[in-house]
């Protein structure tokens, strides 16, 4: 594992923008992981200025996002699709068809993660997976577990992720309770991957995850055994190391 532990989360979030900054500009046609949440959000702000700056162009990269909700419209304000359209996607103008979702509102869920993992597959695996990491150690939607799940699922959401993710919800009932999310094999098939974190409250999950044991119980564990996985912290998610 390759560790950068940056000063603050401006240089966090600098530092991530110019791994992925850095993928495209080596091969333009890149096939990019990405994630929600508000720790890739700064970093998203970034490589808007980037392209807008002329540094870096998206327009031959295709894009996966990690998870979506189960039961949410594309149009619902709290919906990964809409999130990433609003916050990414848009400004820098993406396609249609260029940056692909699982889709949440799938009659048929298990197809549809069946779907989503070969479109993967087709691209040809994803070249640099960008990821966050949950307070109780998960990575996408995959929440601790007796064994770590392979493909594109269903996952039940942990409690203590709903009380996270009950912030941007009027209600904690409107909170979905499944999401489909790709698997730990998903993830760990990535050529490269890319975990950020910030902020004190971050600090345990880090150590536990990245200084303990490999266990499905933090899933992001696994990542350990990853050939090329580089974690960006700032210095508040890192004083626990
Ligand atoms: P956060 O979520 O970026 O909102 O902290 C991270 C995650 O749950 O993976």
């Amino acid at each position: 594992m390759h560790w950068i532990v940056c000063p603050d989360r401006q240089a966090q979030t600098k530092a991530c923008a110019a791994i992925i900054a850095a993928q495209v500009l080596q091969k333009p046609d890149s096939v990019l992981g990405f994630a929600t949440g508000s720790t890739p959000l700064a970093t998203y702000r970034e490589l808007i200025d980037l392209k807008r700056a002329g540094v870096v162009s998206f327009e031959l990269a295709r894009t996966f996002n990690l998870d979506e909700y189960v039961g949410l419209p594309i149009d619902h304000p709290q919906s990964y699709y809409r999130f990433m359209w609003d916050n990414l996607f848009a400004p820098l103008e993406f396609r249609p068809g260029q940056a692909q979702l699982p889709n949440g509102m799938a009659d048929d869920l298990g197809a549809e993660c069946a779907r989503y993992e070969r479109e993967i597959e087709s691209a040809g695996f994803i070249d640099l997976q960008l990821l966050g990491i949950g307070h109780d150690g998960h990575i996408g939607f995959n929440e601790p577990a007796d064994v770590f799940s392979k493909d594109t699922h269903v996952e039940t959401l942990a409690e203590r992720t709903i009380d996270a993710n009950r912030r941007f919800f009027a209600t904690r009932d409107e909170v979905p309770r499944t999401a489909l999310t790709m698997g730990v094999g998903t993830i760990m098939r990535s050529r490269r991957i890319l975990l950020t974190a910030f902020g004190a409250d971050k600090a345990d999950v880090i150590r536990e995850a990245f200084c303990g044991p490999v266990t499905p119980r933090v899933t992001a564990s696994i990542l350990q055994f990853h050939a090329d996985c580089t974690i960006v912290l700032d210095s508040e998610a890192a004083s626990k190391l």
